[in-house]
């Protein structure tokens, strides 16, 4: 009798996901564990996929993406981030930021490889390097004076002559951390001096409060990048546009591993939804004012739920710089998962689980505060009690 092979088994299961499967069967539930607003995607990005349905882009397009997409993006990069790509060779367009990560690990590793993964990080990373029969190895970034930041002691010291890759996350999910330019730096001569591949996941670039004006990006790591730089950053468009359930996303990589994914795609989805990709460029030509709009509505929420949680017992949370979530250290806990089930079960809030999250996430629970204020702040009373009264 043939068995599921000790490779797929090896794979954990999500700790989010789990927690959302038994909210999903439950009634009244606010639900925070997941990583998206309850804002549906925008008008203009919806007509605009009905009008490409229509305009018959419902064949095939290449493995790449359609080079007019491709091309937005580098156009996209020069507006954005003042960086010059080359859209034919350095942009492949993937189906949502998820696949980007998974074709970019699949062409950086071998099996049996160590992949350095930057925690506490969303579960799919690690995840993804153990679907390559490669190991991830958690490094957490301490928290000092009221900040997250790389330790580069903690990273030399976990290297071994099978590490290949470093991934890490900036704005970071769930810390909402994001990577000082100076870390930066450090982080690029680190890959360099020891030959390693650099995975950057930038979906949340975005979603950044730091910037000189709003709707500026938080710096990706290409401004920094030289060209030959073994360096991979993963996109995607859901978090930006509000376009989770779109499933389209994309990756910029040297033209050597870029080429690669573009071939493997072939054998993973072939390309993004033909129709999809022109809802995309116009996402990309449309969509800085409505996202302007979701940054003031997200830092309001954010700066509401600071509030509300640094006034309940035993809670410590950092100011996060970029994303939507917030991650507070809750005193004396041990089983973040055996929590949120309780508050779910008890008083109807969903959060996600620190534990999911890798090394140096249990201890504390993640809160995606992209959801509308109203259901925030039942939430936040809620939880308040929950602690209280426990
Ligand atoms: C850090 C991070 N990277 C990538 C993704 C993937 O986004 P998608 O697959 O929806 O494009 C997510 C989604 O939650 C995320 O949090």
């Amino acid at each position: 009798m043939p068995t599921v092979a000790s490779s797929a088994l090896q794979v954990p299961q999500s700790g989010i996901r789990e927690l959302a499967e038994m909210a999903m069967k439950m009634e009244g539930v606010l639900k925070l564990y997941f990583g998206e607003s309850n804002v549906p995607t925008p008008e203009y990005i919806k007509r605009a996929a009905w009008k490409a349905l229509e305009d018959g882009y419902t064949f095939y397009t290449e493995n790449a993406g359609l080079p007019g997409l491709r091309q937005d993006l580098a156009s996209y990069y020069r507006r954005v981030h003042a960086v010059e790509l080359d859209p034919r060779s350095e942009i492949v367009v993937t189906g949502s930021g998820v696949q980007a990560l998974n074709v970019a690990i699949r062409c950086a590793l071998n099996p049996g490889d160590e992949a350095l993964v930057l925690t506490p990080s969303w579960p799919n990373h690690s995840a993804n390097v153990w679907m390559d029969n490669a190991v991830p190895v958690e490094i957490p970034l301490l928290l000092r004076g009221g900040r997250y930041a790389v330790d580069f002691s903690d990273l030399e010291a976990a290297l071994t002559p099978r590490t290949r890759l470093l991934l890490y996350t900036s704005p970071s999910n769930p810390l909402g951390w994001v990577a000082t330019e100076e870390e930066q730096e450090e982080v690029l001569s680190f890959v360099r001096g020891h030959d390693l591949w650099l995975l950057a996941d930038e979906v949340y670039d975005r979603l950044y409060y730091r910037g000189l004006k709003p709707g500026d990006a938080a710096p990706s790591i290409l401004r920094k990048a030289r060209r030959d730089d073994p360096v991979i950053v993963a996109q995607s468009f859901s978090k930006t546009y509000c376009m989770t359930g779109w499933r389209i996303g994309w990756l910029v990589g040297r033209s050597d591993i870029a080429g690669k994914a573009t071939q493997l795609n072939e054998f993973i989805v072939s390309h993004a939804p033909s129709f999809i990709q022109r809802a995309a460029q116009t996402a990309l030509s449309e969509g800085e004012e409505e996202l302007r709009k979701m940054l003031v509505r997200l830092r309001e929420n954010r700066d509401f739920c600071l509030e509300a949680l640094r006034q309940m017992p035993g809670v410590t949370v950092p100011s996060p710089d970029g994303a939507f979530y917030l991650f507070p250290k809750i005193e004396g806990l041990k089983d973040s998962f055996a929590f949120c089930r309780k508050l779910l079960e008890e008083r109807r809030v969903g959060l996600a689980p620190g534990a999911a999250f890798g090394a140096g996430g249990e201890g504390s629970v993640r809160i995606c505060y992209a959801a509308e204020r109203e259901i925030l702040e039942q939430a936040m009373e809620r939880i308040g009690r929950f602690l209280r009264e426990s």
